[in-house]
């Protein structure tokens, strides 16, 4: 179990003898945490995503923006590292569809070193779990210092993003203990999408209450995933793929695979695939692609094609009932079908789950990957 207290967060085993030390300082109040019957941190927080969806869901709808402030913005720059860049990069495609207003997603790390051009009618957004990663609190400053409008989607009260920002919308996702970023990832896809004016939030929140239910159908077949991670977890190289907002899916899993898993992974938007990667297909290259029934499944679809004709394995991410696209692929892993919004937010699950297992087949530390720590306050 893990305590958290004013100190941070300690580790013990049930007689209470330390396990681990952490330094990270999360939380004003001591609370015990527990892992909620599951084998690791990372599992249970996965498996909450429905409550952290809907938490996340019930502070926004009271939001009152007025779409008069909107339409003062020119532009909308995300910033975030991580997973919090794949937030920021799904975010640019909610902001541009919702509300017409054209939108960027930058790595902080890349933002705080360059000149970029923004100032009053720029809105820019930092993601952060923590709200402590040094790159994005510079590169926040920076925002600061040109004048931009500031605000911050954090899980962390009271952070150093929350502090220097002018508004800092929460996640309400709770206390988030495995290394791996998981509900906050989905929580901050939620905030993405109710951001900006008021009434396309009040005509969102209707079908976005769908998005618990979704997620929780996926999480119902976790055990699928146990069985797949037994057949593809030997893979050491990993190619994930998707177009639209499933490009940046494709890079959340490869990250989770890579920093839980130790496996070489990368993620790719799937057009892009002809233009380099497609020359390491073979059949040691297991392809992980997003083609769930959109407006880009086709699309996706030839692509799927293109690596079973070079000999690799695939697995796909497919809305239940297209046998069509599932009988291109070795492995199918089915998803309800969703609204367009809301399906950044079902497809990810399976990755999650998926290398989750993997992890845990290869023995390896899932809470507490090598190498990594929960907030990167240093640069
Ligand atoms: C990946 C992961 C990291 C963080 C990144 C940013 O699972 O956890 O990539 O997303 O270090 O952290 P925050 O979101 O706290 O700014």
């Amino acid at each position: 179990m893990a305590i958290v207290s004013r100190e941070g967060v300690r580790y013990s085993d049930l007689s209470g003898n330390p396990v681990v030390k952490e330094t990270r300082r999360v939380s004003r109040e001591d609370i015990v945490v527990d892992k909620g019957g599951h084998r690791h941190f990372m599992l249970k927080e996965i498996m909450d995503q429905p409550q952290a969806m809907t938490a996340a869901l019930k502070d926004r709808a009271d939001f009152a923006n007025s779409p008069a402030d909107v339409m003062q913005l020119e532009r909308v720059v995300l910033i975030g590292c991580g997973t919090s860049l794949h937030a920021a990069q799904v975010g640019r495609h909610y902001i541009e569809r919702l509300a017409g207003i054209p939108a960027e997603a930058e790595s902080a790390s890349e933002f705080r070193y360059r000149d970029p051009i923004i100032g009053p009618r720029t809105l820019v957004v930092s993601i952060g779990q923590s709200g402590e990663t040094a790159d994005t609190v510079a590169a926040m400053h920076l925002a600061r210092e040109k004048g931009a409008t500031l605000i911050t989607i954090c899980n962390a009260e009271e952070s150093q993003a929350a502090r220097v920002a002018d508004g800092a919308l929460y996640m309400h996702a709770g206390l988030e203990v495995g290394v791996a970023s998981t509900k906050t990832f989905v929580a901050s896809l939620t905030i993405l999408q109710l951001l900006l004016d008021a009434e396309t939030t009040r005509r969102l929140v209707d079908q976005m209450a769908r998005g618990p239910g979704l997620i929780g159908e996926v999480l119902a077949e976790a055990n699928l995933y146990s069985s797949l991670a037994r057949r593809i977890g030997h893979y050491d190289n990993f190619l994930f793929l998707g177009r639209g907002a499933n490009a940046a899916i494709a890079s959340e899993g490869a990250l989770k695979l890579k920093e839980i898993s130790y496996i070489h992974a990368e993620g790719y938007p799937a057009g892009e695939m002809k233009h380099g990667p497609i020359a390491l297909i073979d059949p040691e290259m297991c392809t992980v692609a997003l083609a769930p029934r959109d407006d880009l499944r086709d699309k996706t679809l030839s692509n799927i094609k293109e690596v079973k004709a070079r000999g690799g394995l695939v697995v796909a991410v497919l809305t239940k009932g297209d046998d069509e696209a599932a009988s291109e692929v070795d492995f199918p892993l089915f998803i309800p079908q969703a609204p367009d919004l809301l399906m950044p937010l079902v497809t990810t699950v399976p990755l999650q789950l998926l290398s989750y297992y993997i992890a845990l087949l290869r023995g390896c530390d899932v809470d507490q990957p090598r190498n990594l720590a929960k907030s990167v306050t240093v640069e």
